[in-house]
């Protein structure tokens, strides 16, 4: 059956002729009619895929500890402002709050949390400052911005390369059915990156631009006068194999927890993603004010910010061995080296003078673990039914310096 956004695709093909694919990705995921997150359906029962704070609210937890550390550095502005950008459900919202209020007085009576997205909110979480907007409605803002996953959910231009020219794809319908064809390219946005990059122009080679990047950063930083930018996702730095040498790019999509449909099936009842070019991030940041102070991946930072005495506490407090179990699997899987644990964390600053990453660690202490809650994706019933697996695997998983305490951080 055509959903709206499938509708809404092809009149505008008819209307107007191709479309460039950021333009039918945009009406995909966003249009107000059947756009895939339009209803906050997609994130609030965690249908096709989850995310960190929907996998153990230890991610929250730890992204609290370090927005506490932010507040310290700051001199302890009262009010310390998260503003999350993207904020979806509001589940890393929750998680972040109630953990502060928990554990991390005073820096809780100082914290102002703000949760921003583009789409109204899907209803899972409970009341926060919340507001709908697809740019930074702020300024002045003293704290930190924050997202998880969202840039990876920028609408992004498609290059294929034919004949050693960059051509663009655009979509195209016939017969009624949505088609790729080729032309030039409607931004020289895509030549540009690939030759920053130094990319060689190999033949068939597909890859993507995100657009929206460079203004992006601009306006988190005229929306910030003093801290920190906290950004996590999936992609690549100028350090890894750079997509493009796969040749295929990095279009994902996940319907039901699959992914590698065609991004032309399902129209609005699929998520479509493209990895993040953390370099990119960088260099826009650079030009916009904003200083980069660490990049690292999920798995370390999360053994810096104190994953171990989580995982120390979990074993610690007093459980049924299947609420343990569940809560180490859930924890496991926020750090596994081929899953979220490879994620990356970037954090740049304004005017706060920390150039040094070892500056962003918290004091090691005890830290006291949430346990996993009703909103939380039951990762053990879904994925584990039969739960024949030995907790003692976490031991030492992956995090350097896990057990033994905060693992190192890495300059950019
Ligand atoms: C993959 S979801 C991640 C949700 C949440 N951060 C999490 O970790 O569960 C991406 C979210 O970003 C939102 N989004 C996309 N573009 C946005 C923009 N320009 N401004 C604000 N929110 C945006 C979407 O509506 C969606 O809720």
């Amino acid at each position: 059956m055509e959903t709206g956004a499938e509708r809404e695709v092809k009149a505008r093909i008819l209307d107007k002729g191709p479309i460039t694919f950021a333009e039918f990705m945009s009406i995909a995921l966003y249009h107000p009619r059947g756009g895939y997150y339009s209803d906050g359906a997609a994130l609030s029962n965690h249908r096709d895929f989850y995310t960190s704070p929907a996998a153990h609210p230890a991610f929250g937890a730890l992204v609290a500890v370090q927005l506490a550390r932010m507040w310290e550095l700051l001199d302890y502005p009262r009010p310390f402002y998260a503003v999350e950008l993207g904020a979806g459900s509001g589940i890393l919202a929750r998680g972040v709050v109630d953990y502060a209020a928990e554990s991390l007085r005073p820096f809780s009576e100082a914290l102002r949390y703000v949760a921003v997205d583009r789409s109204p909110p899907g209803g899972l979480c409970a009341p926060l400052r919340r507001l709908v907007s697809d740019a930074v409605p702020l300024k002045g803002v003293v704290g930190c911005l924050l997202s998880n996953e969202l840039v990876d959910s920028f609408p992004v231009h498609l290059f294929e390369v034919r004949d050693g020219r960059v051509l663009e794809v655009f979509v195209e319908l016939r017969d009624g059915v949505l088609r790729e064809t080729l032309s030039e390219p409607s931004t020289p946005l895509l030549e540009e990156r690939i030759r920053e990059r130094g990319l060689p122009l190999r033949e068939g080679c597909r890859g993507e631009v995100n657009p929206r990047v460079g203004p992006w950063m601009k306006e988190i930083a005229r929306a910030l006068q003093r801290g920190f930018v906290l950004t996590i996702d999936y992609g690549y730095d100028a350090e890894d194999p750079h997509p493009h040498d796969r040749m295929q790019g990095t279009l994902e999509t996940f319907y039901r927890h699959t992914s590698g449909g065609s991004p032309y099936q399902r129209v609005g009842a699929q998520d479509v993603t493209a990895h993040v070019d953390f370099t990119a991030m960088i260099s826009e940041g650079n030009l916009a004010g904003l200083r980069p102070v660490l990049l690292s991946t999920q798995a370390d930072w999360l053994g810096a910010m104190g994953m171990g005495r989580m995982i120390a506490d979990v074993r610690k407090q007093e459980l049924d061995q299947p609420v343990r179990d569940a809560n180490l699997m859930a924890m496991r899987e926020l750090v596994k080296p081929d899953g979220l644990g490879a994620f990356k964390i970037l954090i740049q600053e304004k005017d706060t003078g920390v150039a040094r990453p070892e500056r962003l660690l918290p004091t090691p202490s005890e830290r006291r673990a949430p346990l996993l809650r009703r909103e939380h994706a039951g990762l053990m019933k879904n994925k584990y039914p039969h739960a024949a697996f030995q907790t003692d695997e976490l031991t030492g998983y992956g995090i350097p310096g896990v057990q033994t305490g905060e693992a190192p951080l890495h300059e950019v």
